[in-house]
This record gives C-alpha cells, structure tokens and sequence, in this order.
C-alpha cells in the first residue's frame, strides 16, 4: 500500500484529477470505477475545469459508479445519478452509453445487480477504481458486517451512513432510502489498480484500520490490504492517527 500525505484537501484532488487524466491519455478507453460523497467533490471540480474545451478526450472511457440509493428514479434529485450528472458528466463529452450506474428503480433489483456485474465484466473489468471511506470503514456501500458480499447486492444502510447523506435529503435523515444498491468486494478488489482517498478527522480511525489494522470485515476497507496496487491519499485529519 502507498500512502500519499497532502497539505490540505485541494492539493490532493489535484494531484488525483492529474493521475486520472494522465491515464486517460495513457489509456483512452481506461475503465473508470467512481465514487460518490463530499470526500470527491475537489477532485471532479478539477476534472471538469481540466477537462472544457476538449483538452480530454472521454469518448471512449467508460465509468462504473459504485452505488446508488435503493427505490430512487436515477433524476431523483437526491440520487448519485444525479449527483454525477451536475457533479462530471454533464460538463464532460462522455457518451451516455459509456456511464454505467445501478438503476436504483429497477423492478427487480437482484437482476440489476446481476445485470451490473455482467456489464463490468463484458467491458473488461476496472482498470482503475477510485474510492471514498466511510467513518466506520465502509466503501462502496460494503458496510461493516460479519460477512461481505462479493458480487452487486442490495445493502442495508447503517443509520450512520444515512445520516451522512441527509444533505441530499433535505438534512433529514429518516428520508434517505434505508436500502442501496452496491458494487461488491470482490469487483472492487479485482480492479487494476486502487486509490482511495479519505480527507477529515472523522476518516482517521477508519484510515488507522484500513492501513496498520487486521483485515476484518468488520472493517471492509481492510480488506484492500490484499490487492498489489492500492493508493491511499490522506489530508492530515485523515492521516492524524497513523504511526510515522
Ligand atoms: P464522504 O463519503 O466522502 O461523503 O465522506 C465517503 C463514503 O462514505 O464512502
């Protein structure tokens, strides 16, 4: 695991968009796994503002969000759809074709998630999967638990991570989807290459786990302590408890 220690949260989403852009132009038909949340917020900022005027080509990457809310029309203002549309993908020249969500109002979700799963794979699985952490180790919306689910799966939300979303909900908790539809641990850790950055002393607990603790699914983010090329970029909150 390489740890990358930044002065402030700006600094470290530009150093992120500059690693996703350049493999972009590495790799034009890069697949790209994203995350939602505050934590990413500077690092799309960046990517639209370095992206205007065609300076990136994006027609031919693909995404792969990670999770979505459970029962929400992906135009559901508080949906993640949603939040990627005004976030990067309306000031970006990606084909719709190329974004891949989990429809949160599907009929049957088991076969959205199965049709998810089928979809990552037929493009060649990820080859670079950004990721957030939740304050009790969650990713994705893998949340602690006694056992993980590898594949695409409807998860339960604790109700800390509701009450983290409730700025899409009007600040009301209780109105964020009790339910969400996940990518799981094993299509996460069968990315190419990882970063998760985690910024805030919320995060510090949760990153001390992550890098020096036991691999636990108690603590899914532990879990990534097995893959061979995971980035983990920290502000000093986020980094506050980890030893020297
Ligand atoms: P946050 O969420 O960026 O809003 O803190 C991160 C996460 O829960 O994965």
């Amino acid at each position: 695991m390489i740890i990358e220690r930044f002065e402030d949260e700006d600094a470290l989403s530009a150093a992120l968009a500059t690693f996703v852009l350049e493999s972009i132009v590495k790799n034009p038909a890069l697949v790209l796994g994203l995350p939602t949340g505050r934590t990413p917020l500077g690092l799309y900022r960046e990517l639209r503002e370095r992206s205007g005027g065609n300076r990136i080509d994006w027609s031919e990457v693909r995404t792969f969000n990670l999770d979505e809310f459970a029962g929400l029309d992906p135009s559901h203002a508080g949906s993640y759809r949603s939040y990627m549309q005004a976030e990067l993908f309306e000031h970006i020249a990606i084909p719709d074709s190329r974004i891949g969500f989990l429809n949160g109002a599907a009929q049957d979700l088991a076969e959205e998630c199965r049709r998810y799963d089928d979809a990552i794979e037929q493009a060649g699985g990820i080859d670079l999967q950004l990721l957030g952490i939740g304050a009790n180790g969650h990713i994705g919306f893998n949340e602690p638990a006694s056992g993980l689910c590898a594949q695409s799966h409807v998860a339960e939300l604790e109700r800390a991570t509701r009450e983290a979303n409730a700025d899409r909900f009007g600040g009301d908790w209780t109105a964020v989807p009790e339910r969400a539809l996940s990518m799981g641990m094993a299509t996460i850790l069968h990315a190419r290459a990882i970063v998760l950055i985690a910024t805030g002393s919320e995060k510090a607990a949760a990153v001390k786990g992550l890098v020096e603790g036991m691999i636990t699914t108690a603590l899914p983010a532990s879990l990534l302590q097995v893959h061979p090329r995971v980035t983990i970029m920290v502000d000093p909150g986020a980094a506050g408890l980890l030893s020297d």
